[in-house]
């Protein structure tokens, strides 16, 4: 097993930002975990198993071995791929954001995603940001931190990034989205966001994306030390 590094955290709590160059940095491999689920929300969405935002959980279930998706890291950012397709941008579009959530929950997807984050990582030393790293998904990893930040905060930071990707959104549509998916991401029967015991809490508002990673970089060499 590589060195693992697990970032839970809210919507918007910088996890994706501070994961991104903390790999680039330190030379990790940068698994982001919500794309995986954000590409499962599109291939639903696309073959008609979500209706005016109502699931067919099992057209989705059906839907799974049907898909692969990678992540590629690049110096430009994470790409992507769908059945092959980079699908970067749309996996971050609204309507893929509303749905991936619920889509988030169901017990099978959860199975078959969280295998596939588990074999993207064997060997490696990674970075893995998501909601269930640091409690299911590598609970032992070697170093286990936990984002958060006020969700005024957060919906202000999902706004920007969205208005930088040319996403048409108002902060209200964005605010009320957060709102929504933090309720869900900490109520969901499996895979819910959880603070893990012996994980370090690092509340994000008021800092910076620097201060944030440089808190986390002076975590992960000290623990690099002791290994
Ligand atoms: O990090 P994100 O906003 O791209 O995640 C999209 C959704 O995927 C989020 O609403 C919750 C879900 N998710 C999850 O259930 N478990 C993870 N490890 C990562 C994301």
């Amino acid at each position: 097993m590589g060195f693992i590094v697990g970032i839970d955290g809210t919507a918007g709590s910088g996890k994706g930002t501070v994961a991104k160059n903390i790999a680039n940095k330190l030379k990790l491999l940068n698994i982001d975990t919500g794309s995986t689920y954000r590409c499962v929300a599109l291939a639903a969405l696309r073959a008609n198993a979500i209706k005016n935002g109502v699931i067919d959980e099992k057209k989705v279930i059906e839907l799974l071995n049907k898909i692969s998706i990678e992540i590629e890291n690049t110096p430009s950012g994470d790409k992507v791929y769908l059945n092959g397709e980079d699908v970067t941008k749309k996996i971050r579009e609204k309507d893929v954001s509303q749905v991936v959530s619920p889509v988030s929950s169901i017990e099978e997807v959860r199975y078959k995603m969280v295998d596939l984050q588990r074999k993207m990582a064997e060997g490696k030393d990674i970075i893995m940001e998501g909601r269930d790293i640091c409690t299911y998904v590598f609970p032992n990893a070697d170093v286990k931190i936990y984002l958060d930040a006020s969700v005024e905060e957060r919906a202000r930071r999902r706004l920007l990034e969205m208005q930088e990707k040319k996403i048409e959104i108002t902060y209200e549509e964005v605010l009320d989205n957060i709102i929504k998916r933090d309720n869900n991401d900490k109520t969901k029967k499996i895979g819910a966001l959880k603070l893990a015991p012996d994980s370090i809490v690092i509340d994000t508002t008021n800092l910076s994306i620097e201060e944030v990673e440089n808190k986390i970089i002076g975590i992960i060499q000290k623990k690099r030390e002791k290994i």
